[in-house]
Parts: C-alpha cells; structure tokens; sequence
C-alpha cells in the first residue's frame, strides 16, 4: 500500500511500468540513462548548487528516490568543508557509478510522458553532475547484485573496491573550492549548518517513514526516529512533527484530512489552532506529492482560510499535504524544483482552502466533548430538579442543531435606546435576545410573557448561590460547562467536566453575532434591517456623504439606510435589527470608514465580512455589563454550537479551560 508519496513503492510502480527488464537483484531500480536531447531542451535550466544546504537537499532527494529508510548526514564546517550523505537504498552498480555523475544522466525519466507524470523527487539528472563541478565528490556504493562497494573519485575517475554495506554514500569536499568567488558568498558556518537542517528537516516532515540523522563535527545533533511503515498516516505525521518542529507544534494544531474530486486531490496534514499564530511565517509547511514546494496557491489557500479566524498581520502555522494525481502537476517549473505549477490552480486552492476551514469551524468544545466521551445528557436529572431547571435540560440533540440559517426579522421592536444613556435591563435583555434564540429552551423563558421581562437579568452575584445546588449532571455533558459566576464583568466562569472554563462574554458573543450576520448574508438577503422611529443625524464629512451616495445598495445589503440630510449631515434611518439597541451613528460611521477604504466597485465577500465583524464587534456585549446565570448559560450554549467560535473577529481566544490537573498543579495537590 502506498503511505507516503515518492516513496520506495513509487519507484516499484516505475520499475513495473518499464519496458526493460529490471535488474534482477535489485529489481526496484533502472539503469541510469542519457536523456534524449529533445527531453533536455525540456528541462527547467539553472543552477541548483547555491550553498551547502542545496546540495544536502539534492543528495537527501537522491537517497528517497532510492527507497533508503535511514539517512545520515554528516557535516563539517557548515557543510562547506564536507556534506556526506549515507543511505541503505538500492545503490548504484559500479559500471553506472560514471554515468551518474554526468550531465543528464538520470535513471529515473525516460521521455516527455514520465516527465509529465513524475513520481520521483530527482528528475532532471543534473544534481551530481553540478554538485561535482563544483567541489570534491566521491561515490561510495553497493547493490544487492555486487559482492562488495565501489568507490568512484569524480574528479581523478578512479573506480576501486571499497567496503560498505547495500546503500550509497556521496561525499563532498570543499564545495566551490575551485570557484572562490562564490565561496565568498557563504555565510558563517552555524547560518550555513542552519540552512542544511532546514532542508532535511523539511524532507524528514514528508517522511515519518524514513529515519534522519544529522552529524556536525562529529557531534548528532538531529535525529528523527524512522515510524514503522503501517503506522496510521495522520499519526505518523503527528508522531515525526513533534519530534521535528516540537509537540507544541501538535498540541496546538488539529488534523486536516479532506478528499475531492473522488480523490483526485487528498489535503492532509495538521492546521495550527488560530491562538497558536505567530509574527512571522516560520512554521507553513506545504507539500506537493512529498515534495517541500513554496507555493503561492496553497499558502494564499492557506491565508484565506485563516482570514475569519485571525485578525492583523500573524502567521499562522500548518504542515499541509497536497497529494494530487502528478498528470494534473507540473515540477518542472524551477530547477529547484521548490515552485510548482497546477493544470487547474482553483481546484488546488480551493480544496486547501475548504480543508483547512472545515478543520477550523469546529468548535473546540465539541471536540472536548468527544474527546470526554461522556453518555449522551439525562433530561431528568437525579436528585431532583430545583428551580433552575434549564440548566439541567439540554439533550445532546440541541448541541449537533445546525445554525439557523436567519434571524427572525426582528428581536427587540420595542426599544429605541439613546446613544449616551446606560442600557436598561430591557434594552440589555433585547441585546441578548438573538442568544437565546438558539440555546436550549429554558423553563424561564417559557414562564415571561417575552423578551422586554427584567427577570432575567438579575445580577449573577444574586443568582450564583442558589445555581450552585444544582447537580452537575448538566454541567457534564455540555461542553463549555455550567456557568456559575461572572468576574469583574468580563469574564464568565463555568464548570465542565475536564475542570473550568473562562470565557471572554464580548470576545465569544462578539463571534456569535458575525456568524449570525454572515449566515445572513451567505443567502444573499439583506440583512434583517430595523427602521429607527428617531433618525440618528451626524454631522459628516464629505467622504461620509460620498460613501453613503456610492455604497447605498450595498448598505442596504447590510440592512443600514444611511441618505443625507443636509449637505453636511447624515441620517441613518434603518440598522440591522441585530444591532438595534446599538450606537446607531458609531455603527454609521465605522461601516462607512470601511467601505471607503475597500474598492468601492466590488464589495467583495471579504469586505463584506469585514464589515459585518465590525458590525459584530459594535452590536456584542460590552465589558461590565452583568449577565444573569440564564444569559451566561445561554452564552456558553451558543458557543458550543457556533462555528469558529474558538475566537473573536479579531483571532482573540474566547475562552480557556482549566483542567482539574491543571488546577491541582496550581495548588500542588498530590505531589
Ligand atoms: N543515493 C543514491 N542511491 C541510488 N542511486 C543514486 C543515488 N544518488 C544518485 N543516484 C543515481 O544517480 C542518478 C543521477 O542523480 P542526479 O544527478 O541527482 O539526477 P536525478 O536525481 O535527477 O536523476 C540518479 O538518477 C540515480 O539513478
Ligand atoms: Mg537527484
């Protein structure tokens, strides 16, 4: 079964597809061959021997083609005074050891067809030809077919019986020795050992079924740990990035795995949790059918997919799989071979992008939930039930519940707030209105009359003693817990199974409000809009008027009527309903501000959801508001059913939990 691409079962398939009879003590390899003229014409030209690291990337191509599954690379002085790299693949017979080193000499491409359908890393049958120019290269290697090792002095030509065993080394002595100009271009030796661990590094993340070691001056100073070849493949990968980029890398990071066009493309691979994003683009790992590859497609694909779950200029971190049928690739595009060009870009793009945003639309605390394993919720809680019922009664159902694809027109027709006074606990209560929309019906919404009643916004601090009585069956088997305080008004607390969870009210409800409105908006509805009874006038800039001018269709689309009023005042007439008890001429005004800087003619997707976030943000509850135990609860319920609820518009976690170990080590409890 094929595992890992470019793998030794690839050269299996080539070695089948061949006409000529296959060596046979080694039937995996073919013999190395000039390529035919009009093939070379073909063939991407430049240099590929820049610095050390370029060659340890071709030598390290070279032993995957040959099936090895241990590599080591021994370096001295950065690489620049020695690069050996020692395999056990299938060896090069000594009669070809010459051939290899010629220019165009490859054993692994035939005609125009297999350079159309490369499977190999190693195609273009230069590497060692360059390599040799350029340095002091032997060949020490050993088929199964010869009785002992042949070593091959390039630059005296001199072949001779050596020892070693099934495998190949190629060493390379004072790399651009003869080309002093270019060895002044060499950085310090540690920048240099650098840039070679780098490229085994990026080969040993494609690779978990090979082991790696890297040597410098006699000391290891990397080494990855071949996986047995029927480790499970998303395992594997997680198993071989820990060891290579760190296990925070894996902790922080969920599985990517999606198949399209009946399996044309397969994107597998890990995608990095939004909060672990960093300020520079360090850890993006891309792949094409096993090679490393620096790709604008997949890292737009990338970046576009993070779009909605991170905010600013961070980078976020992933190790993404491209496998794709090589007829609909092209490698031959650099001589590096680090760039390569799709037959069908949109297709790649968009199966990157839909794989990683799949990955990430997941609510962590349904993967919590999973992971928890608990049985499904009781409804009729032991112990019986108390006046807080609610708390206790949400089937497991409700948490799967698809999101609404609309809000009802209209939440809060009542109210028309003023912009400077507090709210009142009506208004607050309409504010939380789309909340409770969706969370599980609790007994005291049934009992008000509607939305405008005040008893449900009691203080937490009142309600929490008597919420704590209640048993917690609920609070087990809901994901994010049973609220049971609010901090300093920013910050709700709620017990779960694994221990505690803090939430961020604004952060979280700000999220839940933006996938509200762009689940609006995904229909292409206009967004519920409220008339205001009172227009809100504002004096504005001629920018402001301009933009209303310009942009009233789409402010309609976003449910805002802004028209001017006076040359130099505008009145925003309808908001969306959502955001009815909001600032109506701050919502006004930064709406505007956006569509001024986005080119006024497409307002595309993105603006729109940068709009709507900012719409969000204005219309999520503020910091120092309380909640009641109700509306915290319906808040951590929404949460749980809302996508990428993990974090804010603005990539900010939205909630933390603290698990019981991790609250016993607070206290060093057990030790
Ligand atoms: N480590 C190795 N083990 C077995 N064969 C090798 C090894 N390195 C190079 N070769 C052989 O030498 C040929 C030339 O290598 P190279 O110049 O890198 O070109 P390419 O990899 O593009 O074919 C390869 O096609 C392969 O047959
Ligand atoms: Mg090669």
């Amino acid at each position: 079964m094929r595992l890992w691409p470019g793998g030794a079962a690839q050269v299996h398939k080539i070695a089948a597809m061949t006409s000529t009879p296959a060596l046979p003590a080694s039937p995996s390899r073919r013999p190395i061959q000039d390529l035919p003229d009009e093939l070379i014409s073909q063939i991407a030209a430049g240099e590929v021997v820049e610095r050390p690291a370029s060659v340890v990337r071709e030598l390290v191509d070279n032993a995957l083609d040959a099936g090895a599954r241990q590599i080591t690379v021994r370096l001295l002085a950065g690489g620049v005074r020695l690069i050996s790299v020692e395999d056990d693949g299938c060896g090069i017979p000594p009669e070809e050891l010459p051939v290899a080193l010629r220019r165009h000499a490859t054993s692994k491409v035939r005609d125009l067809q297999e350079l159309e359908s490369v499977t190999t890393m190693g195609f273009r049958g230069e590497a060692l030809a360059a390599v040799a120019s350029v340095s002091q290269t032997s060949i020490l290697s050993r088929t199964t077919a010869t009785d002992s090792a042949w070593l091959l002095d390039a630059r005296s030509g001199e072949l001779r019986r050596a020892a070693r065993a099934q495998g190949t080394t190629l060493e390379v002595k004072e790399l651009f020795f003869s080309t002093p100009a270019r060895r002044k271009f060499l950085k310090t030796d540690a920048t240099e050992l650098a840039h070679c661990i780098e490229s085994v590094r990026r080969h040993a993340l494609a690779r978990p079924d090979v082991g790696f070691a890297i040597w410098h001056e006699g000391k290891l100073v990397e080494q990855w740990r071949a996986l047995p070849p029927d480790t499970e493949r998303s395992q594997a990968l997680a198993r071989r990035l820990a060891d290579v980029l760190g296990q925070e890398f894996v902790d922080q990071s969920l599985p990517v795995q999606r198949v399209f066009h009946n399996g044309a493309i397969t994107v597998y691979g890990r995608a990095g949790l939004p909060d672990a994003a960093r300020s520079r683009a360090d850890q993006q790992y891309s792949y094409v059918n096993g090679r490393f590859v620096r790709d604008k497609v997949i890292s737009h694909a990338a970046k576009a997919a993070y779009e909605d779950v991170l905010h600013g200029h961070k980078q976020p971190i992933y190790a993404l799989y491209v496998e794709i049928d090589p007829l609909r690739v092209d490698v031959n595009v650099h001589p590096t071979k680090i760039e390569v060009r799709f037959r069908d870009s949109r297709e790649v793009h968009q199966a990157v992008k839909h794989a990683i945003e799949d990955t990430l639309a997941v609510p962590r605390a349904q993967l919590l939930a999973a992971q928890a394993d608990m049985p499904p919720a009781v409804a009729d809680a032991p112990g019986g039930a108390s006046g807080n019922a609610p708390a206790q009664a949400a089937p497991q159902q409700q948490l799967a519940m698809p999101l609404p694809a609309a809000l009802p027109p209209s939440f809060a027709p009542s109210a028309t707030p003023s912009a400077t006074a507090p709210l009142t606990p009506t208004q607050m209560q309409a504010l939380w209105a789309p909340l409770r929309e969706a969370a599980p019906p609790p007994a005291w919404q049934v009992q008000e009359s509607g939305p405008a009643s005040s008893t449900a916004a009691v203080p937490a601090t009142e309600a929490a003693p008597a919420e704590a009585t209640t048993p917690p069956v609920a609070a087990q088997s809901w994901p994010l817990g049973r609220a049971v305080a609010q901090i300093h008004g920013v910050y709700v607390l709620a017990e779960n199974a694994q221990g505690m969870v803090i939430v961020d009210m604004h952060a979280a409800h700000e999220r839940i409000v933006y996938e509200r409105l762009k689940a609006q908006l995904g229909n292409d509805q206009p967004i519920a809009s409220q008339p205001l009874l009172i227009p809100a006038t504002f004096a504005a800039t001629p920018q402001e008027v301009a933009a209303a001018e310009a942009h009233s269709a789409s402010l309609h689309t976003l449910g805002l009527e802004i028209a001017p009023f006076s040359p130099k005042t505008l009145a925003v007439r309808a908001v969306p309903a959502v955001l009815a008890q909001g600032d109506a001429v701050e919502l006004a005004r930064s709406v505007l501000a956006e569509l001024q800087q986005h080119e006024a003619s497409t307002l595309i997707a993105r603006a729109r959801h940068e709009i709507l976030a900012t719409m969000a943000c204005h219309g999520a509850v503020r910091a120092n508001r309380r909640l009641s135990l109700e509306e915290m609860n319906a808040l951590l319920r929404q949460m749980e059913q809302t996508e990428r609820s993990d974090q804010c518009n603005h990539g900010r976690p939205t909630w933390r939990q603290l698990t019981m170990p991790e609250l016993d080590a607070l206290f060093l409890r057990g030790r």
